[in-house]
């Protein structure tokens, strides 16, 4: 059989090494040992690592790339980061939030990610970020998953419009419901919009992403609202809480009742490192909180939590490349997970995790899948973590759409010269 591309040579993350992916009609055909074939094009793996394509499981694609627009975050904090985009909202056209969402998408491909759920504010009532995001997730299909969350930023209930606003951007083609509870007026407030929120994805089909509980109140229960109204609507596995951060200040008996709630809601989870660790914990003195939710408790319970990268060079966060294995570093770090199993757990969180967390169709590195991959300049998925490992080929459905030379230094010492790279 003659297939379109034909990946010899790879280490899957499971381990099975001396392995080959075939790839026709935009499916992987086979994963085996020394396929006898050939194709249109052959890739020598080398032994590298082969993964299935990142996924971003948490993004703000409406403020990506903006960063000093109009002025930069003196303080680094979320409070001068909102008011900044406050500032920006007015002056927003589609042509200059579309512009920097394609450059963005084209970071993101070439750090090998191919799917991503982007949260899009609906409290401006032009909708212009809407109209510019639903653009570019057509235009961007060929080469990256993107999904929409109608996102209630200024409230649902503390902004008067967001009502109206979430149901045309719901009509317009959004993907997913998005809130932000513990933004509204009171906790009762917060409760009431988790509900009313929960009832629109339900009435429509559509699955939840919510902001919630992304500060460092222990008294925070939004999380708990979240889970009760996912169980209550039968909405098991559709609905997504987003940042948690208060769990990690919440006290543990607490959470010891908190956590078989989201587990009986099958809720997704998803942690920000990269964003939780420089915006939470800003009113605390020493000993300073570390504002992630607890990953590798809810990981041993039994929940499927993935990571985002959540802002790249924006009103919140000036640094980043969109390279989700810089969140699972950062995300390991921060939770004290380097164990080897942990480690491998947190590689998952920004794979097939958020692939979960998405709800994606055909993701994976089995017969059948899409051909999407990405080979990285490394041995196995630690590896490609310490190293936040070079993508040396990333492939959609069957076809390479971004390559990365292999990096090598060369190295003049006493005179001679040899090369150096950093996998072991
Ligand atoms: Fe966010």
């Amino acid at each position: 059989m003659l297939f379109d591309l034909l990946v010899r040579n790879v280490t899957l993350p499971d381990g099975r090494a001396n392995m080959d992916i075939a790839i026709a009609g935009g499916r992987i055909q086979a994963v085996e040992p020394a396929i006898a074939a050939e194709a249109g094009r052959v890739i020598d793996g080398e032994g590298f690592l082969a993964a299935p394509p990142f996924v971003d499981s948490h993004f703000h694609m409406d403020s990506t790339l903006s960063l000093g627009m109009p002025r930069l975050n003196l303080s680094g904090t979320l409070l001068e980061g909102i008011a900044l985009w406050g500032e920006l909202k007015p002056h927003l056209t589609v042509e200059a939030i579309k512009s920097r969402a394609l450059d963005f998408c084209r970071l993101a491909i070439a750090r090998g990610t191919l799917a991503i759920r982007s949260h899009v504010d609906i409290c401006d009532d032009r909708l212009l970020a809407v109209d510019a995001l639903l653009e570019v997730r057509d235009e961007m299909k060929p080469w990256l998953d993107l999904q929409l969350v109608a996102f209630p930023q200024d409230g649902y209930f503390r902004y008067a419009r967001s009502a109206e606003n979430l149901a045309r951007a719901l009509d317009k083609g959004v993907d997913v419901v998005g809130g932000i509870p513990h933004f509204e007026r009171t906790m009762a407030d917060g409760a009431a919009s988790v509900r009313a929120l929960c009832e629109i994805a339900a009435d429509r089909g559509l699955m939840v992403d919510m902001h919630c509980d992304e500060s460092d109140d222990p008294l925070s229960r939004h999380v708990e609202s979240l889970a009760a109204e996912t169980t209550r609507l039968g909405l098991q596995g559709r609905v997504t809480g987003s940042h948690l951060t208060s769990m990690h200040s919440m006290d543990d008996y607490y959470v010891s009742k908190l956590i078989p709630l989201m587990r009986e809601a099958a809720l997704n989870v998803v942690a920000n490192p990269l964003i939780n660790i420089t915006l939470q914990g800003r009113h605390d003195g020493y000993p300073k909180r570390r504002g992630m939710t607890r990953v590798k408790e809810l990981m041993a319970a039994g929940l499927n939590v993935a990571c985002g990268h959540d802002c790249v060079m924006d009103p919140w966060y000036p640094l980043g490349s969109h390279d989700m294995l810089d969140v699972a570093h950062m995300g390991l770090h921060v939770g004290q997970m380097t164990g080897v199993d942990e480690m491998r757990a947190m590689f998952a969180s920004v794979t097939g995790n958020g692939a979960r967390t998405l709800g994606l169709d055909g993701y994976g590195l089995v017969p059948g899948a899409f051909g999407d991959l990405v080979l990285l300049q490394a041995r196995d998925p630690i590896e490609a973590l310490r190293l936040r490992a070079p993508r040396l080929f990333v492939v959609r459905r069957g076809r390479v759409i971004a390559a990365t030379p292999k990096v090598e230094t060369c190295l003049h010492l006493d005179g001679g010269m040899s090369r150096l790279d950093f996998t072991r």
